[in-house]
């Protein structure tokens, strides 16, 4: 998900393109105005952390684009390719590392694992939004 930050920063091209070259396939996406429940719901996990409020601040502040990419190991390779969570820590070269600053503005995120994927896909979407399709460049890329 890009967060409202990516979106007001006009980041959102730049990551669609970053993971498109990396080869995943993107099978849904849509921009989003995240209601308060449905962020909470969300963020449930961070409930009670000091960082809670701002962070349901954050991410109901304006629209987000939400996608599905799937592909081998993807939230593995999605997770490498955002960078660690403070983005002052994370390398040059990762989405956070390139484009931002401070763990409450950092652009994106990624699911943690499948589970939290599923759940967070079922939060998010319907399951008509999930679009199956073959990438034409689909042999190029696995082997
Ligand atoms: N110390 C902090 N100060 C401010 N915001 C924080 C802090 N820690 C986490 N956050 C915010 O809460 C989000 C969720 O924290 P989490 O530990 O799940 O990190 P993440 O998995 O890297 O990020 P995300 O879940 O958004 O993909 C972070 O992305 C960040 O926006
Ligand atoms: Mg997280």
């Amino acid at each position: 998900m890009v967060k409202p930050d990516g979106v007001q920063r006009a980041l959102v091209g730049e990551v669609i393109s970053r993971f498109e070259k990396r080869g995943l396939k993107l099978i849904a996406v849509k921009i989003y105005r995240i209601p308060t429940d449905i962020a909470e719901r969300f963020y449930g996990e961070h409930k009670g952390k000091h960082f809670y409020d701002s962070l349901i601040r954050y991410i109901t502040s304006g629209p987000v684009v939400c996608m599905v990419w799937e592909g081998e190991e993807a939230v593995s390779v999605v997770r490498a390719m955002m960078g660690k969570t403070n983005p002052a820590e994370a390398a040059a070269g990762t989405i956070r590392g390139d484009f931002a600053l401070h763990p409450g503005r950092n652009v994106i995120h990624g699911s943690d694992s499948e589970a939290s994927a599923k759940r967070e896909i079922n939060l998010l979407f319907n399951d008509y939004e999930l679009i199956d399709y073959k990438r034409i460049d689909a042999e190029w890329l696995v082997e």
